[in-house]
């Protein structure tokens, strides 16, 4: 199969130009001006920009959290992922039993993703103790599954502590792995929970309030001295939310820390926590950590501009309004945590960055494409068009609008946190290894389509 994709405008993560490029079976061959092959199908891409289809770094498709799962498996989730211009995705496993094998949960996911995934994908990691075992399987896992990362959470029931953390930044340092971080302080946050729930303060509008900025700034800090005394070892710090976490972030930078990967979301950049007033339609927006003020939205936005942040995720983690959502109506505690987005993503950041003036199309394509191939060792066969990459493109039509709603999704969740967004720019059509897996929002990809990524080493690790 021979494709040449001409007359629309190529956008990499450093520059945008008419051009066009040539996809010969999986792999983009050429990309460049006035390329020729006559044997070749043309897809002509007029009217539209040519981006790499996009890489979602931060996923819990089917996540067990013990009262109930997410409702995207690794079918439905992809679907939305493709459909929303995403062809790779890098998922975070949930906690296993109690004291198990690192390994028992890489079986688990292949037996959840295998088979059913419609876009290409690879798993993190996830670690919940510290055993005399794990930082030997750790190694064992990134050698033989290409499994590069793996992530630790500063809260929930599965945490590390301190000293565990920093034995597995300093396993992770000499082994090449990134190990990503849910960075927020359990102890203030454990307190707050109790004492609200104890005074009868369950609603959803005590979310954001049991989970302080500073709960984020002060572990985010933590997390960099760990890493840090750990030799610089490769740390990601996965969905930063506030100005607080900026700035330790910042901090961290200008005193010239090395290995450090931070991603934000859309919604930390797009929503705050006034959703959280209407104690029903607040349940929607139940994540952690939580949706923040006006001038946190402004402050990533600016990081963004500044090429202060690293990548744009998502932390998809949907669950049902009408359903898994409620078991939070009495009590905020009870109901769990996190909100689609996967396939909102793409349209959210070129519509709210680029064709609003924040960021420029190269940037777009950084933060949703090439930086998380590179953080998480998928770069350059993900995120780009140099030749060698796999064929995975999204044409975008800047011209068209479109209403945000939940009825235009194809995820399992029965609501978006969007709904009624305007949009600018729509998505014509999505190829994953030079196949048409998406036309004008129809899904025309088959269960089991997506290939499982052994990755190499991250960037962060070099
Ligand atoms: O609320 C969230 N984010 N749920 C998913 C798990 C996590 O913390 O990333
Ligand atoms: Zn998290
Ligand atoms: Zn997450």
């Amino acid at each position: 199969m021979k494709l040449l994709v001409k007359n629309g405008l190529i956008a990499t993560d450093t520059e945008v130009f008419s051009g066009d490029l040539f996809i010969e079976n999986e792999t983009v061959r050429a990309i460049g001006q006035e390329l020729s092959c006559p044997e070749a199908e043309i897809l002509d891409a007029s009217g539209c920009y040519v981006l790499p289809g996009g890489v979602d770094v931060h996923t819990h498709m089917d996540l067990d959290v013990g009262t109930c799962r997410a409702v995207d498996d690794f079918y439905d989730g992809t679907v939305g992922a493709a459909c929303g211009g995403t062809t790779t995705i890098v998922d975070h496993m949930a906690f296993g039993p109690k004291d198990c094998s690192l390994w028992h949960q890489v079986k688990e996911y292949h037996r959840l993703a295998d088979g059913k995934a419609v876009v290409d994908y690879g798993f993190h990691g996830v670690l919940q103790h510290v055993h005399a075992e794990t930082l030997a399987e750790m190694r064992e896992i990134a050698q033989e599954e290409g499994i590069t990362s793996f992530k630790a959470y500063l809260t929930y029931d599965g945490r590390l502590r301190d000293g565990e953390l920093f034995q597995v930044f300093r396993a992770a340092k000499e082994a090449g792995i990134v190990i990503a971080v849910h960075c927020e302080n359990h102890g203030v946050i454990q307190y707050l929970r109790e004492t609200f729930v104890s005074e009868g303060k369950t609603a959803a509008k005590y979310h954001p309030l049991s989970r302080p900025a500073r709960c984020e700034a002060e572990a985010v800090n933590r997390v960099i001295h760990l890493a840090a005394m750990a030799g610089d070892a490769p740390l990601y710090v996965v969905h930063l939310s506030s100005a607080e976490g900026l700035r330790e972030v910042r901090k961290a930078r200008a005193e010239g820390l090395k290995g450090l990967g931070v991603e934000t979301c859309p919604q930390y950049l797009l929503l705050t926590d006034g959703l959280y007033e209407d104690p029903q339609e607040g349940l929607k927006a139940v994540m952690s950590p939580p949706l923040r003020k006006k001038a946190d939205n402004e402050a990533l936005w600016q990081a963004l501009a500044r090429d202060e942040l690293d990548v744009v995720g998502t932390d998809h983690c949907p669950f049902r309004f009408a359903g898994e959502k409620q078991f939070g109506a009495e009590d905020f505690t009870k109901c769990p945590n996190g909100a689609p987005g996967v396939e909102e993503r793409l349209s959210l950041m070129f519509s709210e960055g680029f064709m609003k003036g924040r960021l420029t199309l190269p940037q777009v394509v950084k933060y949703c494409c090439a930086n998380p191939a590179r953080m998480y060792g998928l770069y350059p066969k993900k995120g780009t068009f140099l030749p060698g990459a796999d064929a995975d493109l999204v044409l975008i039509d800047p011209s068209k609008r479109r209403t945000l709603t939940h009825a235009s999704l194809h995820g399992a969740a029965d609501y978006t946190c969007y709904e009624g967004m305007e949009l600018q720019g729509v998505i014509r059509s999505v190829y994953l290894r030079g196949r048409q897996i998406v036309k004008d929002n129809v899904f025309l990809g088959q269960k089991g389509d997506g290939r499982y990524l052994k990755r190499g080493r991250s960037v962060l690790a070099q």
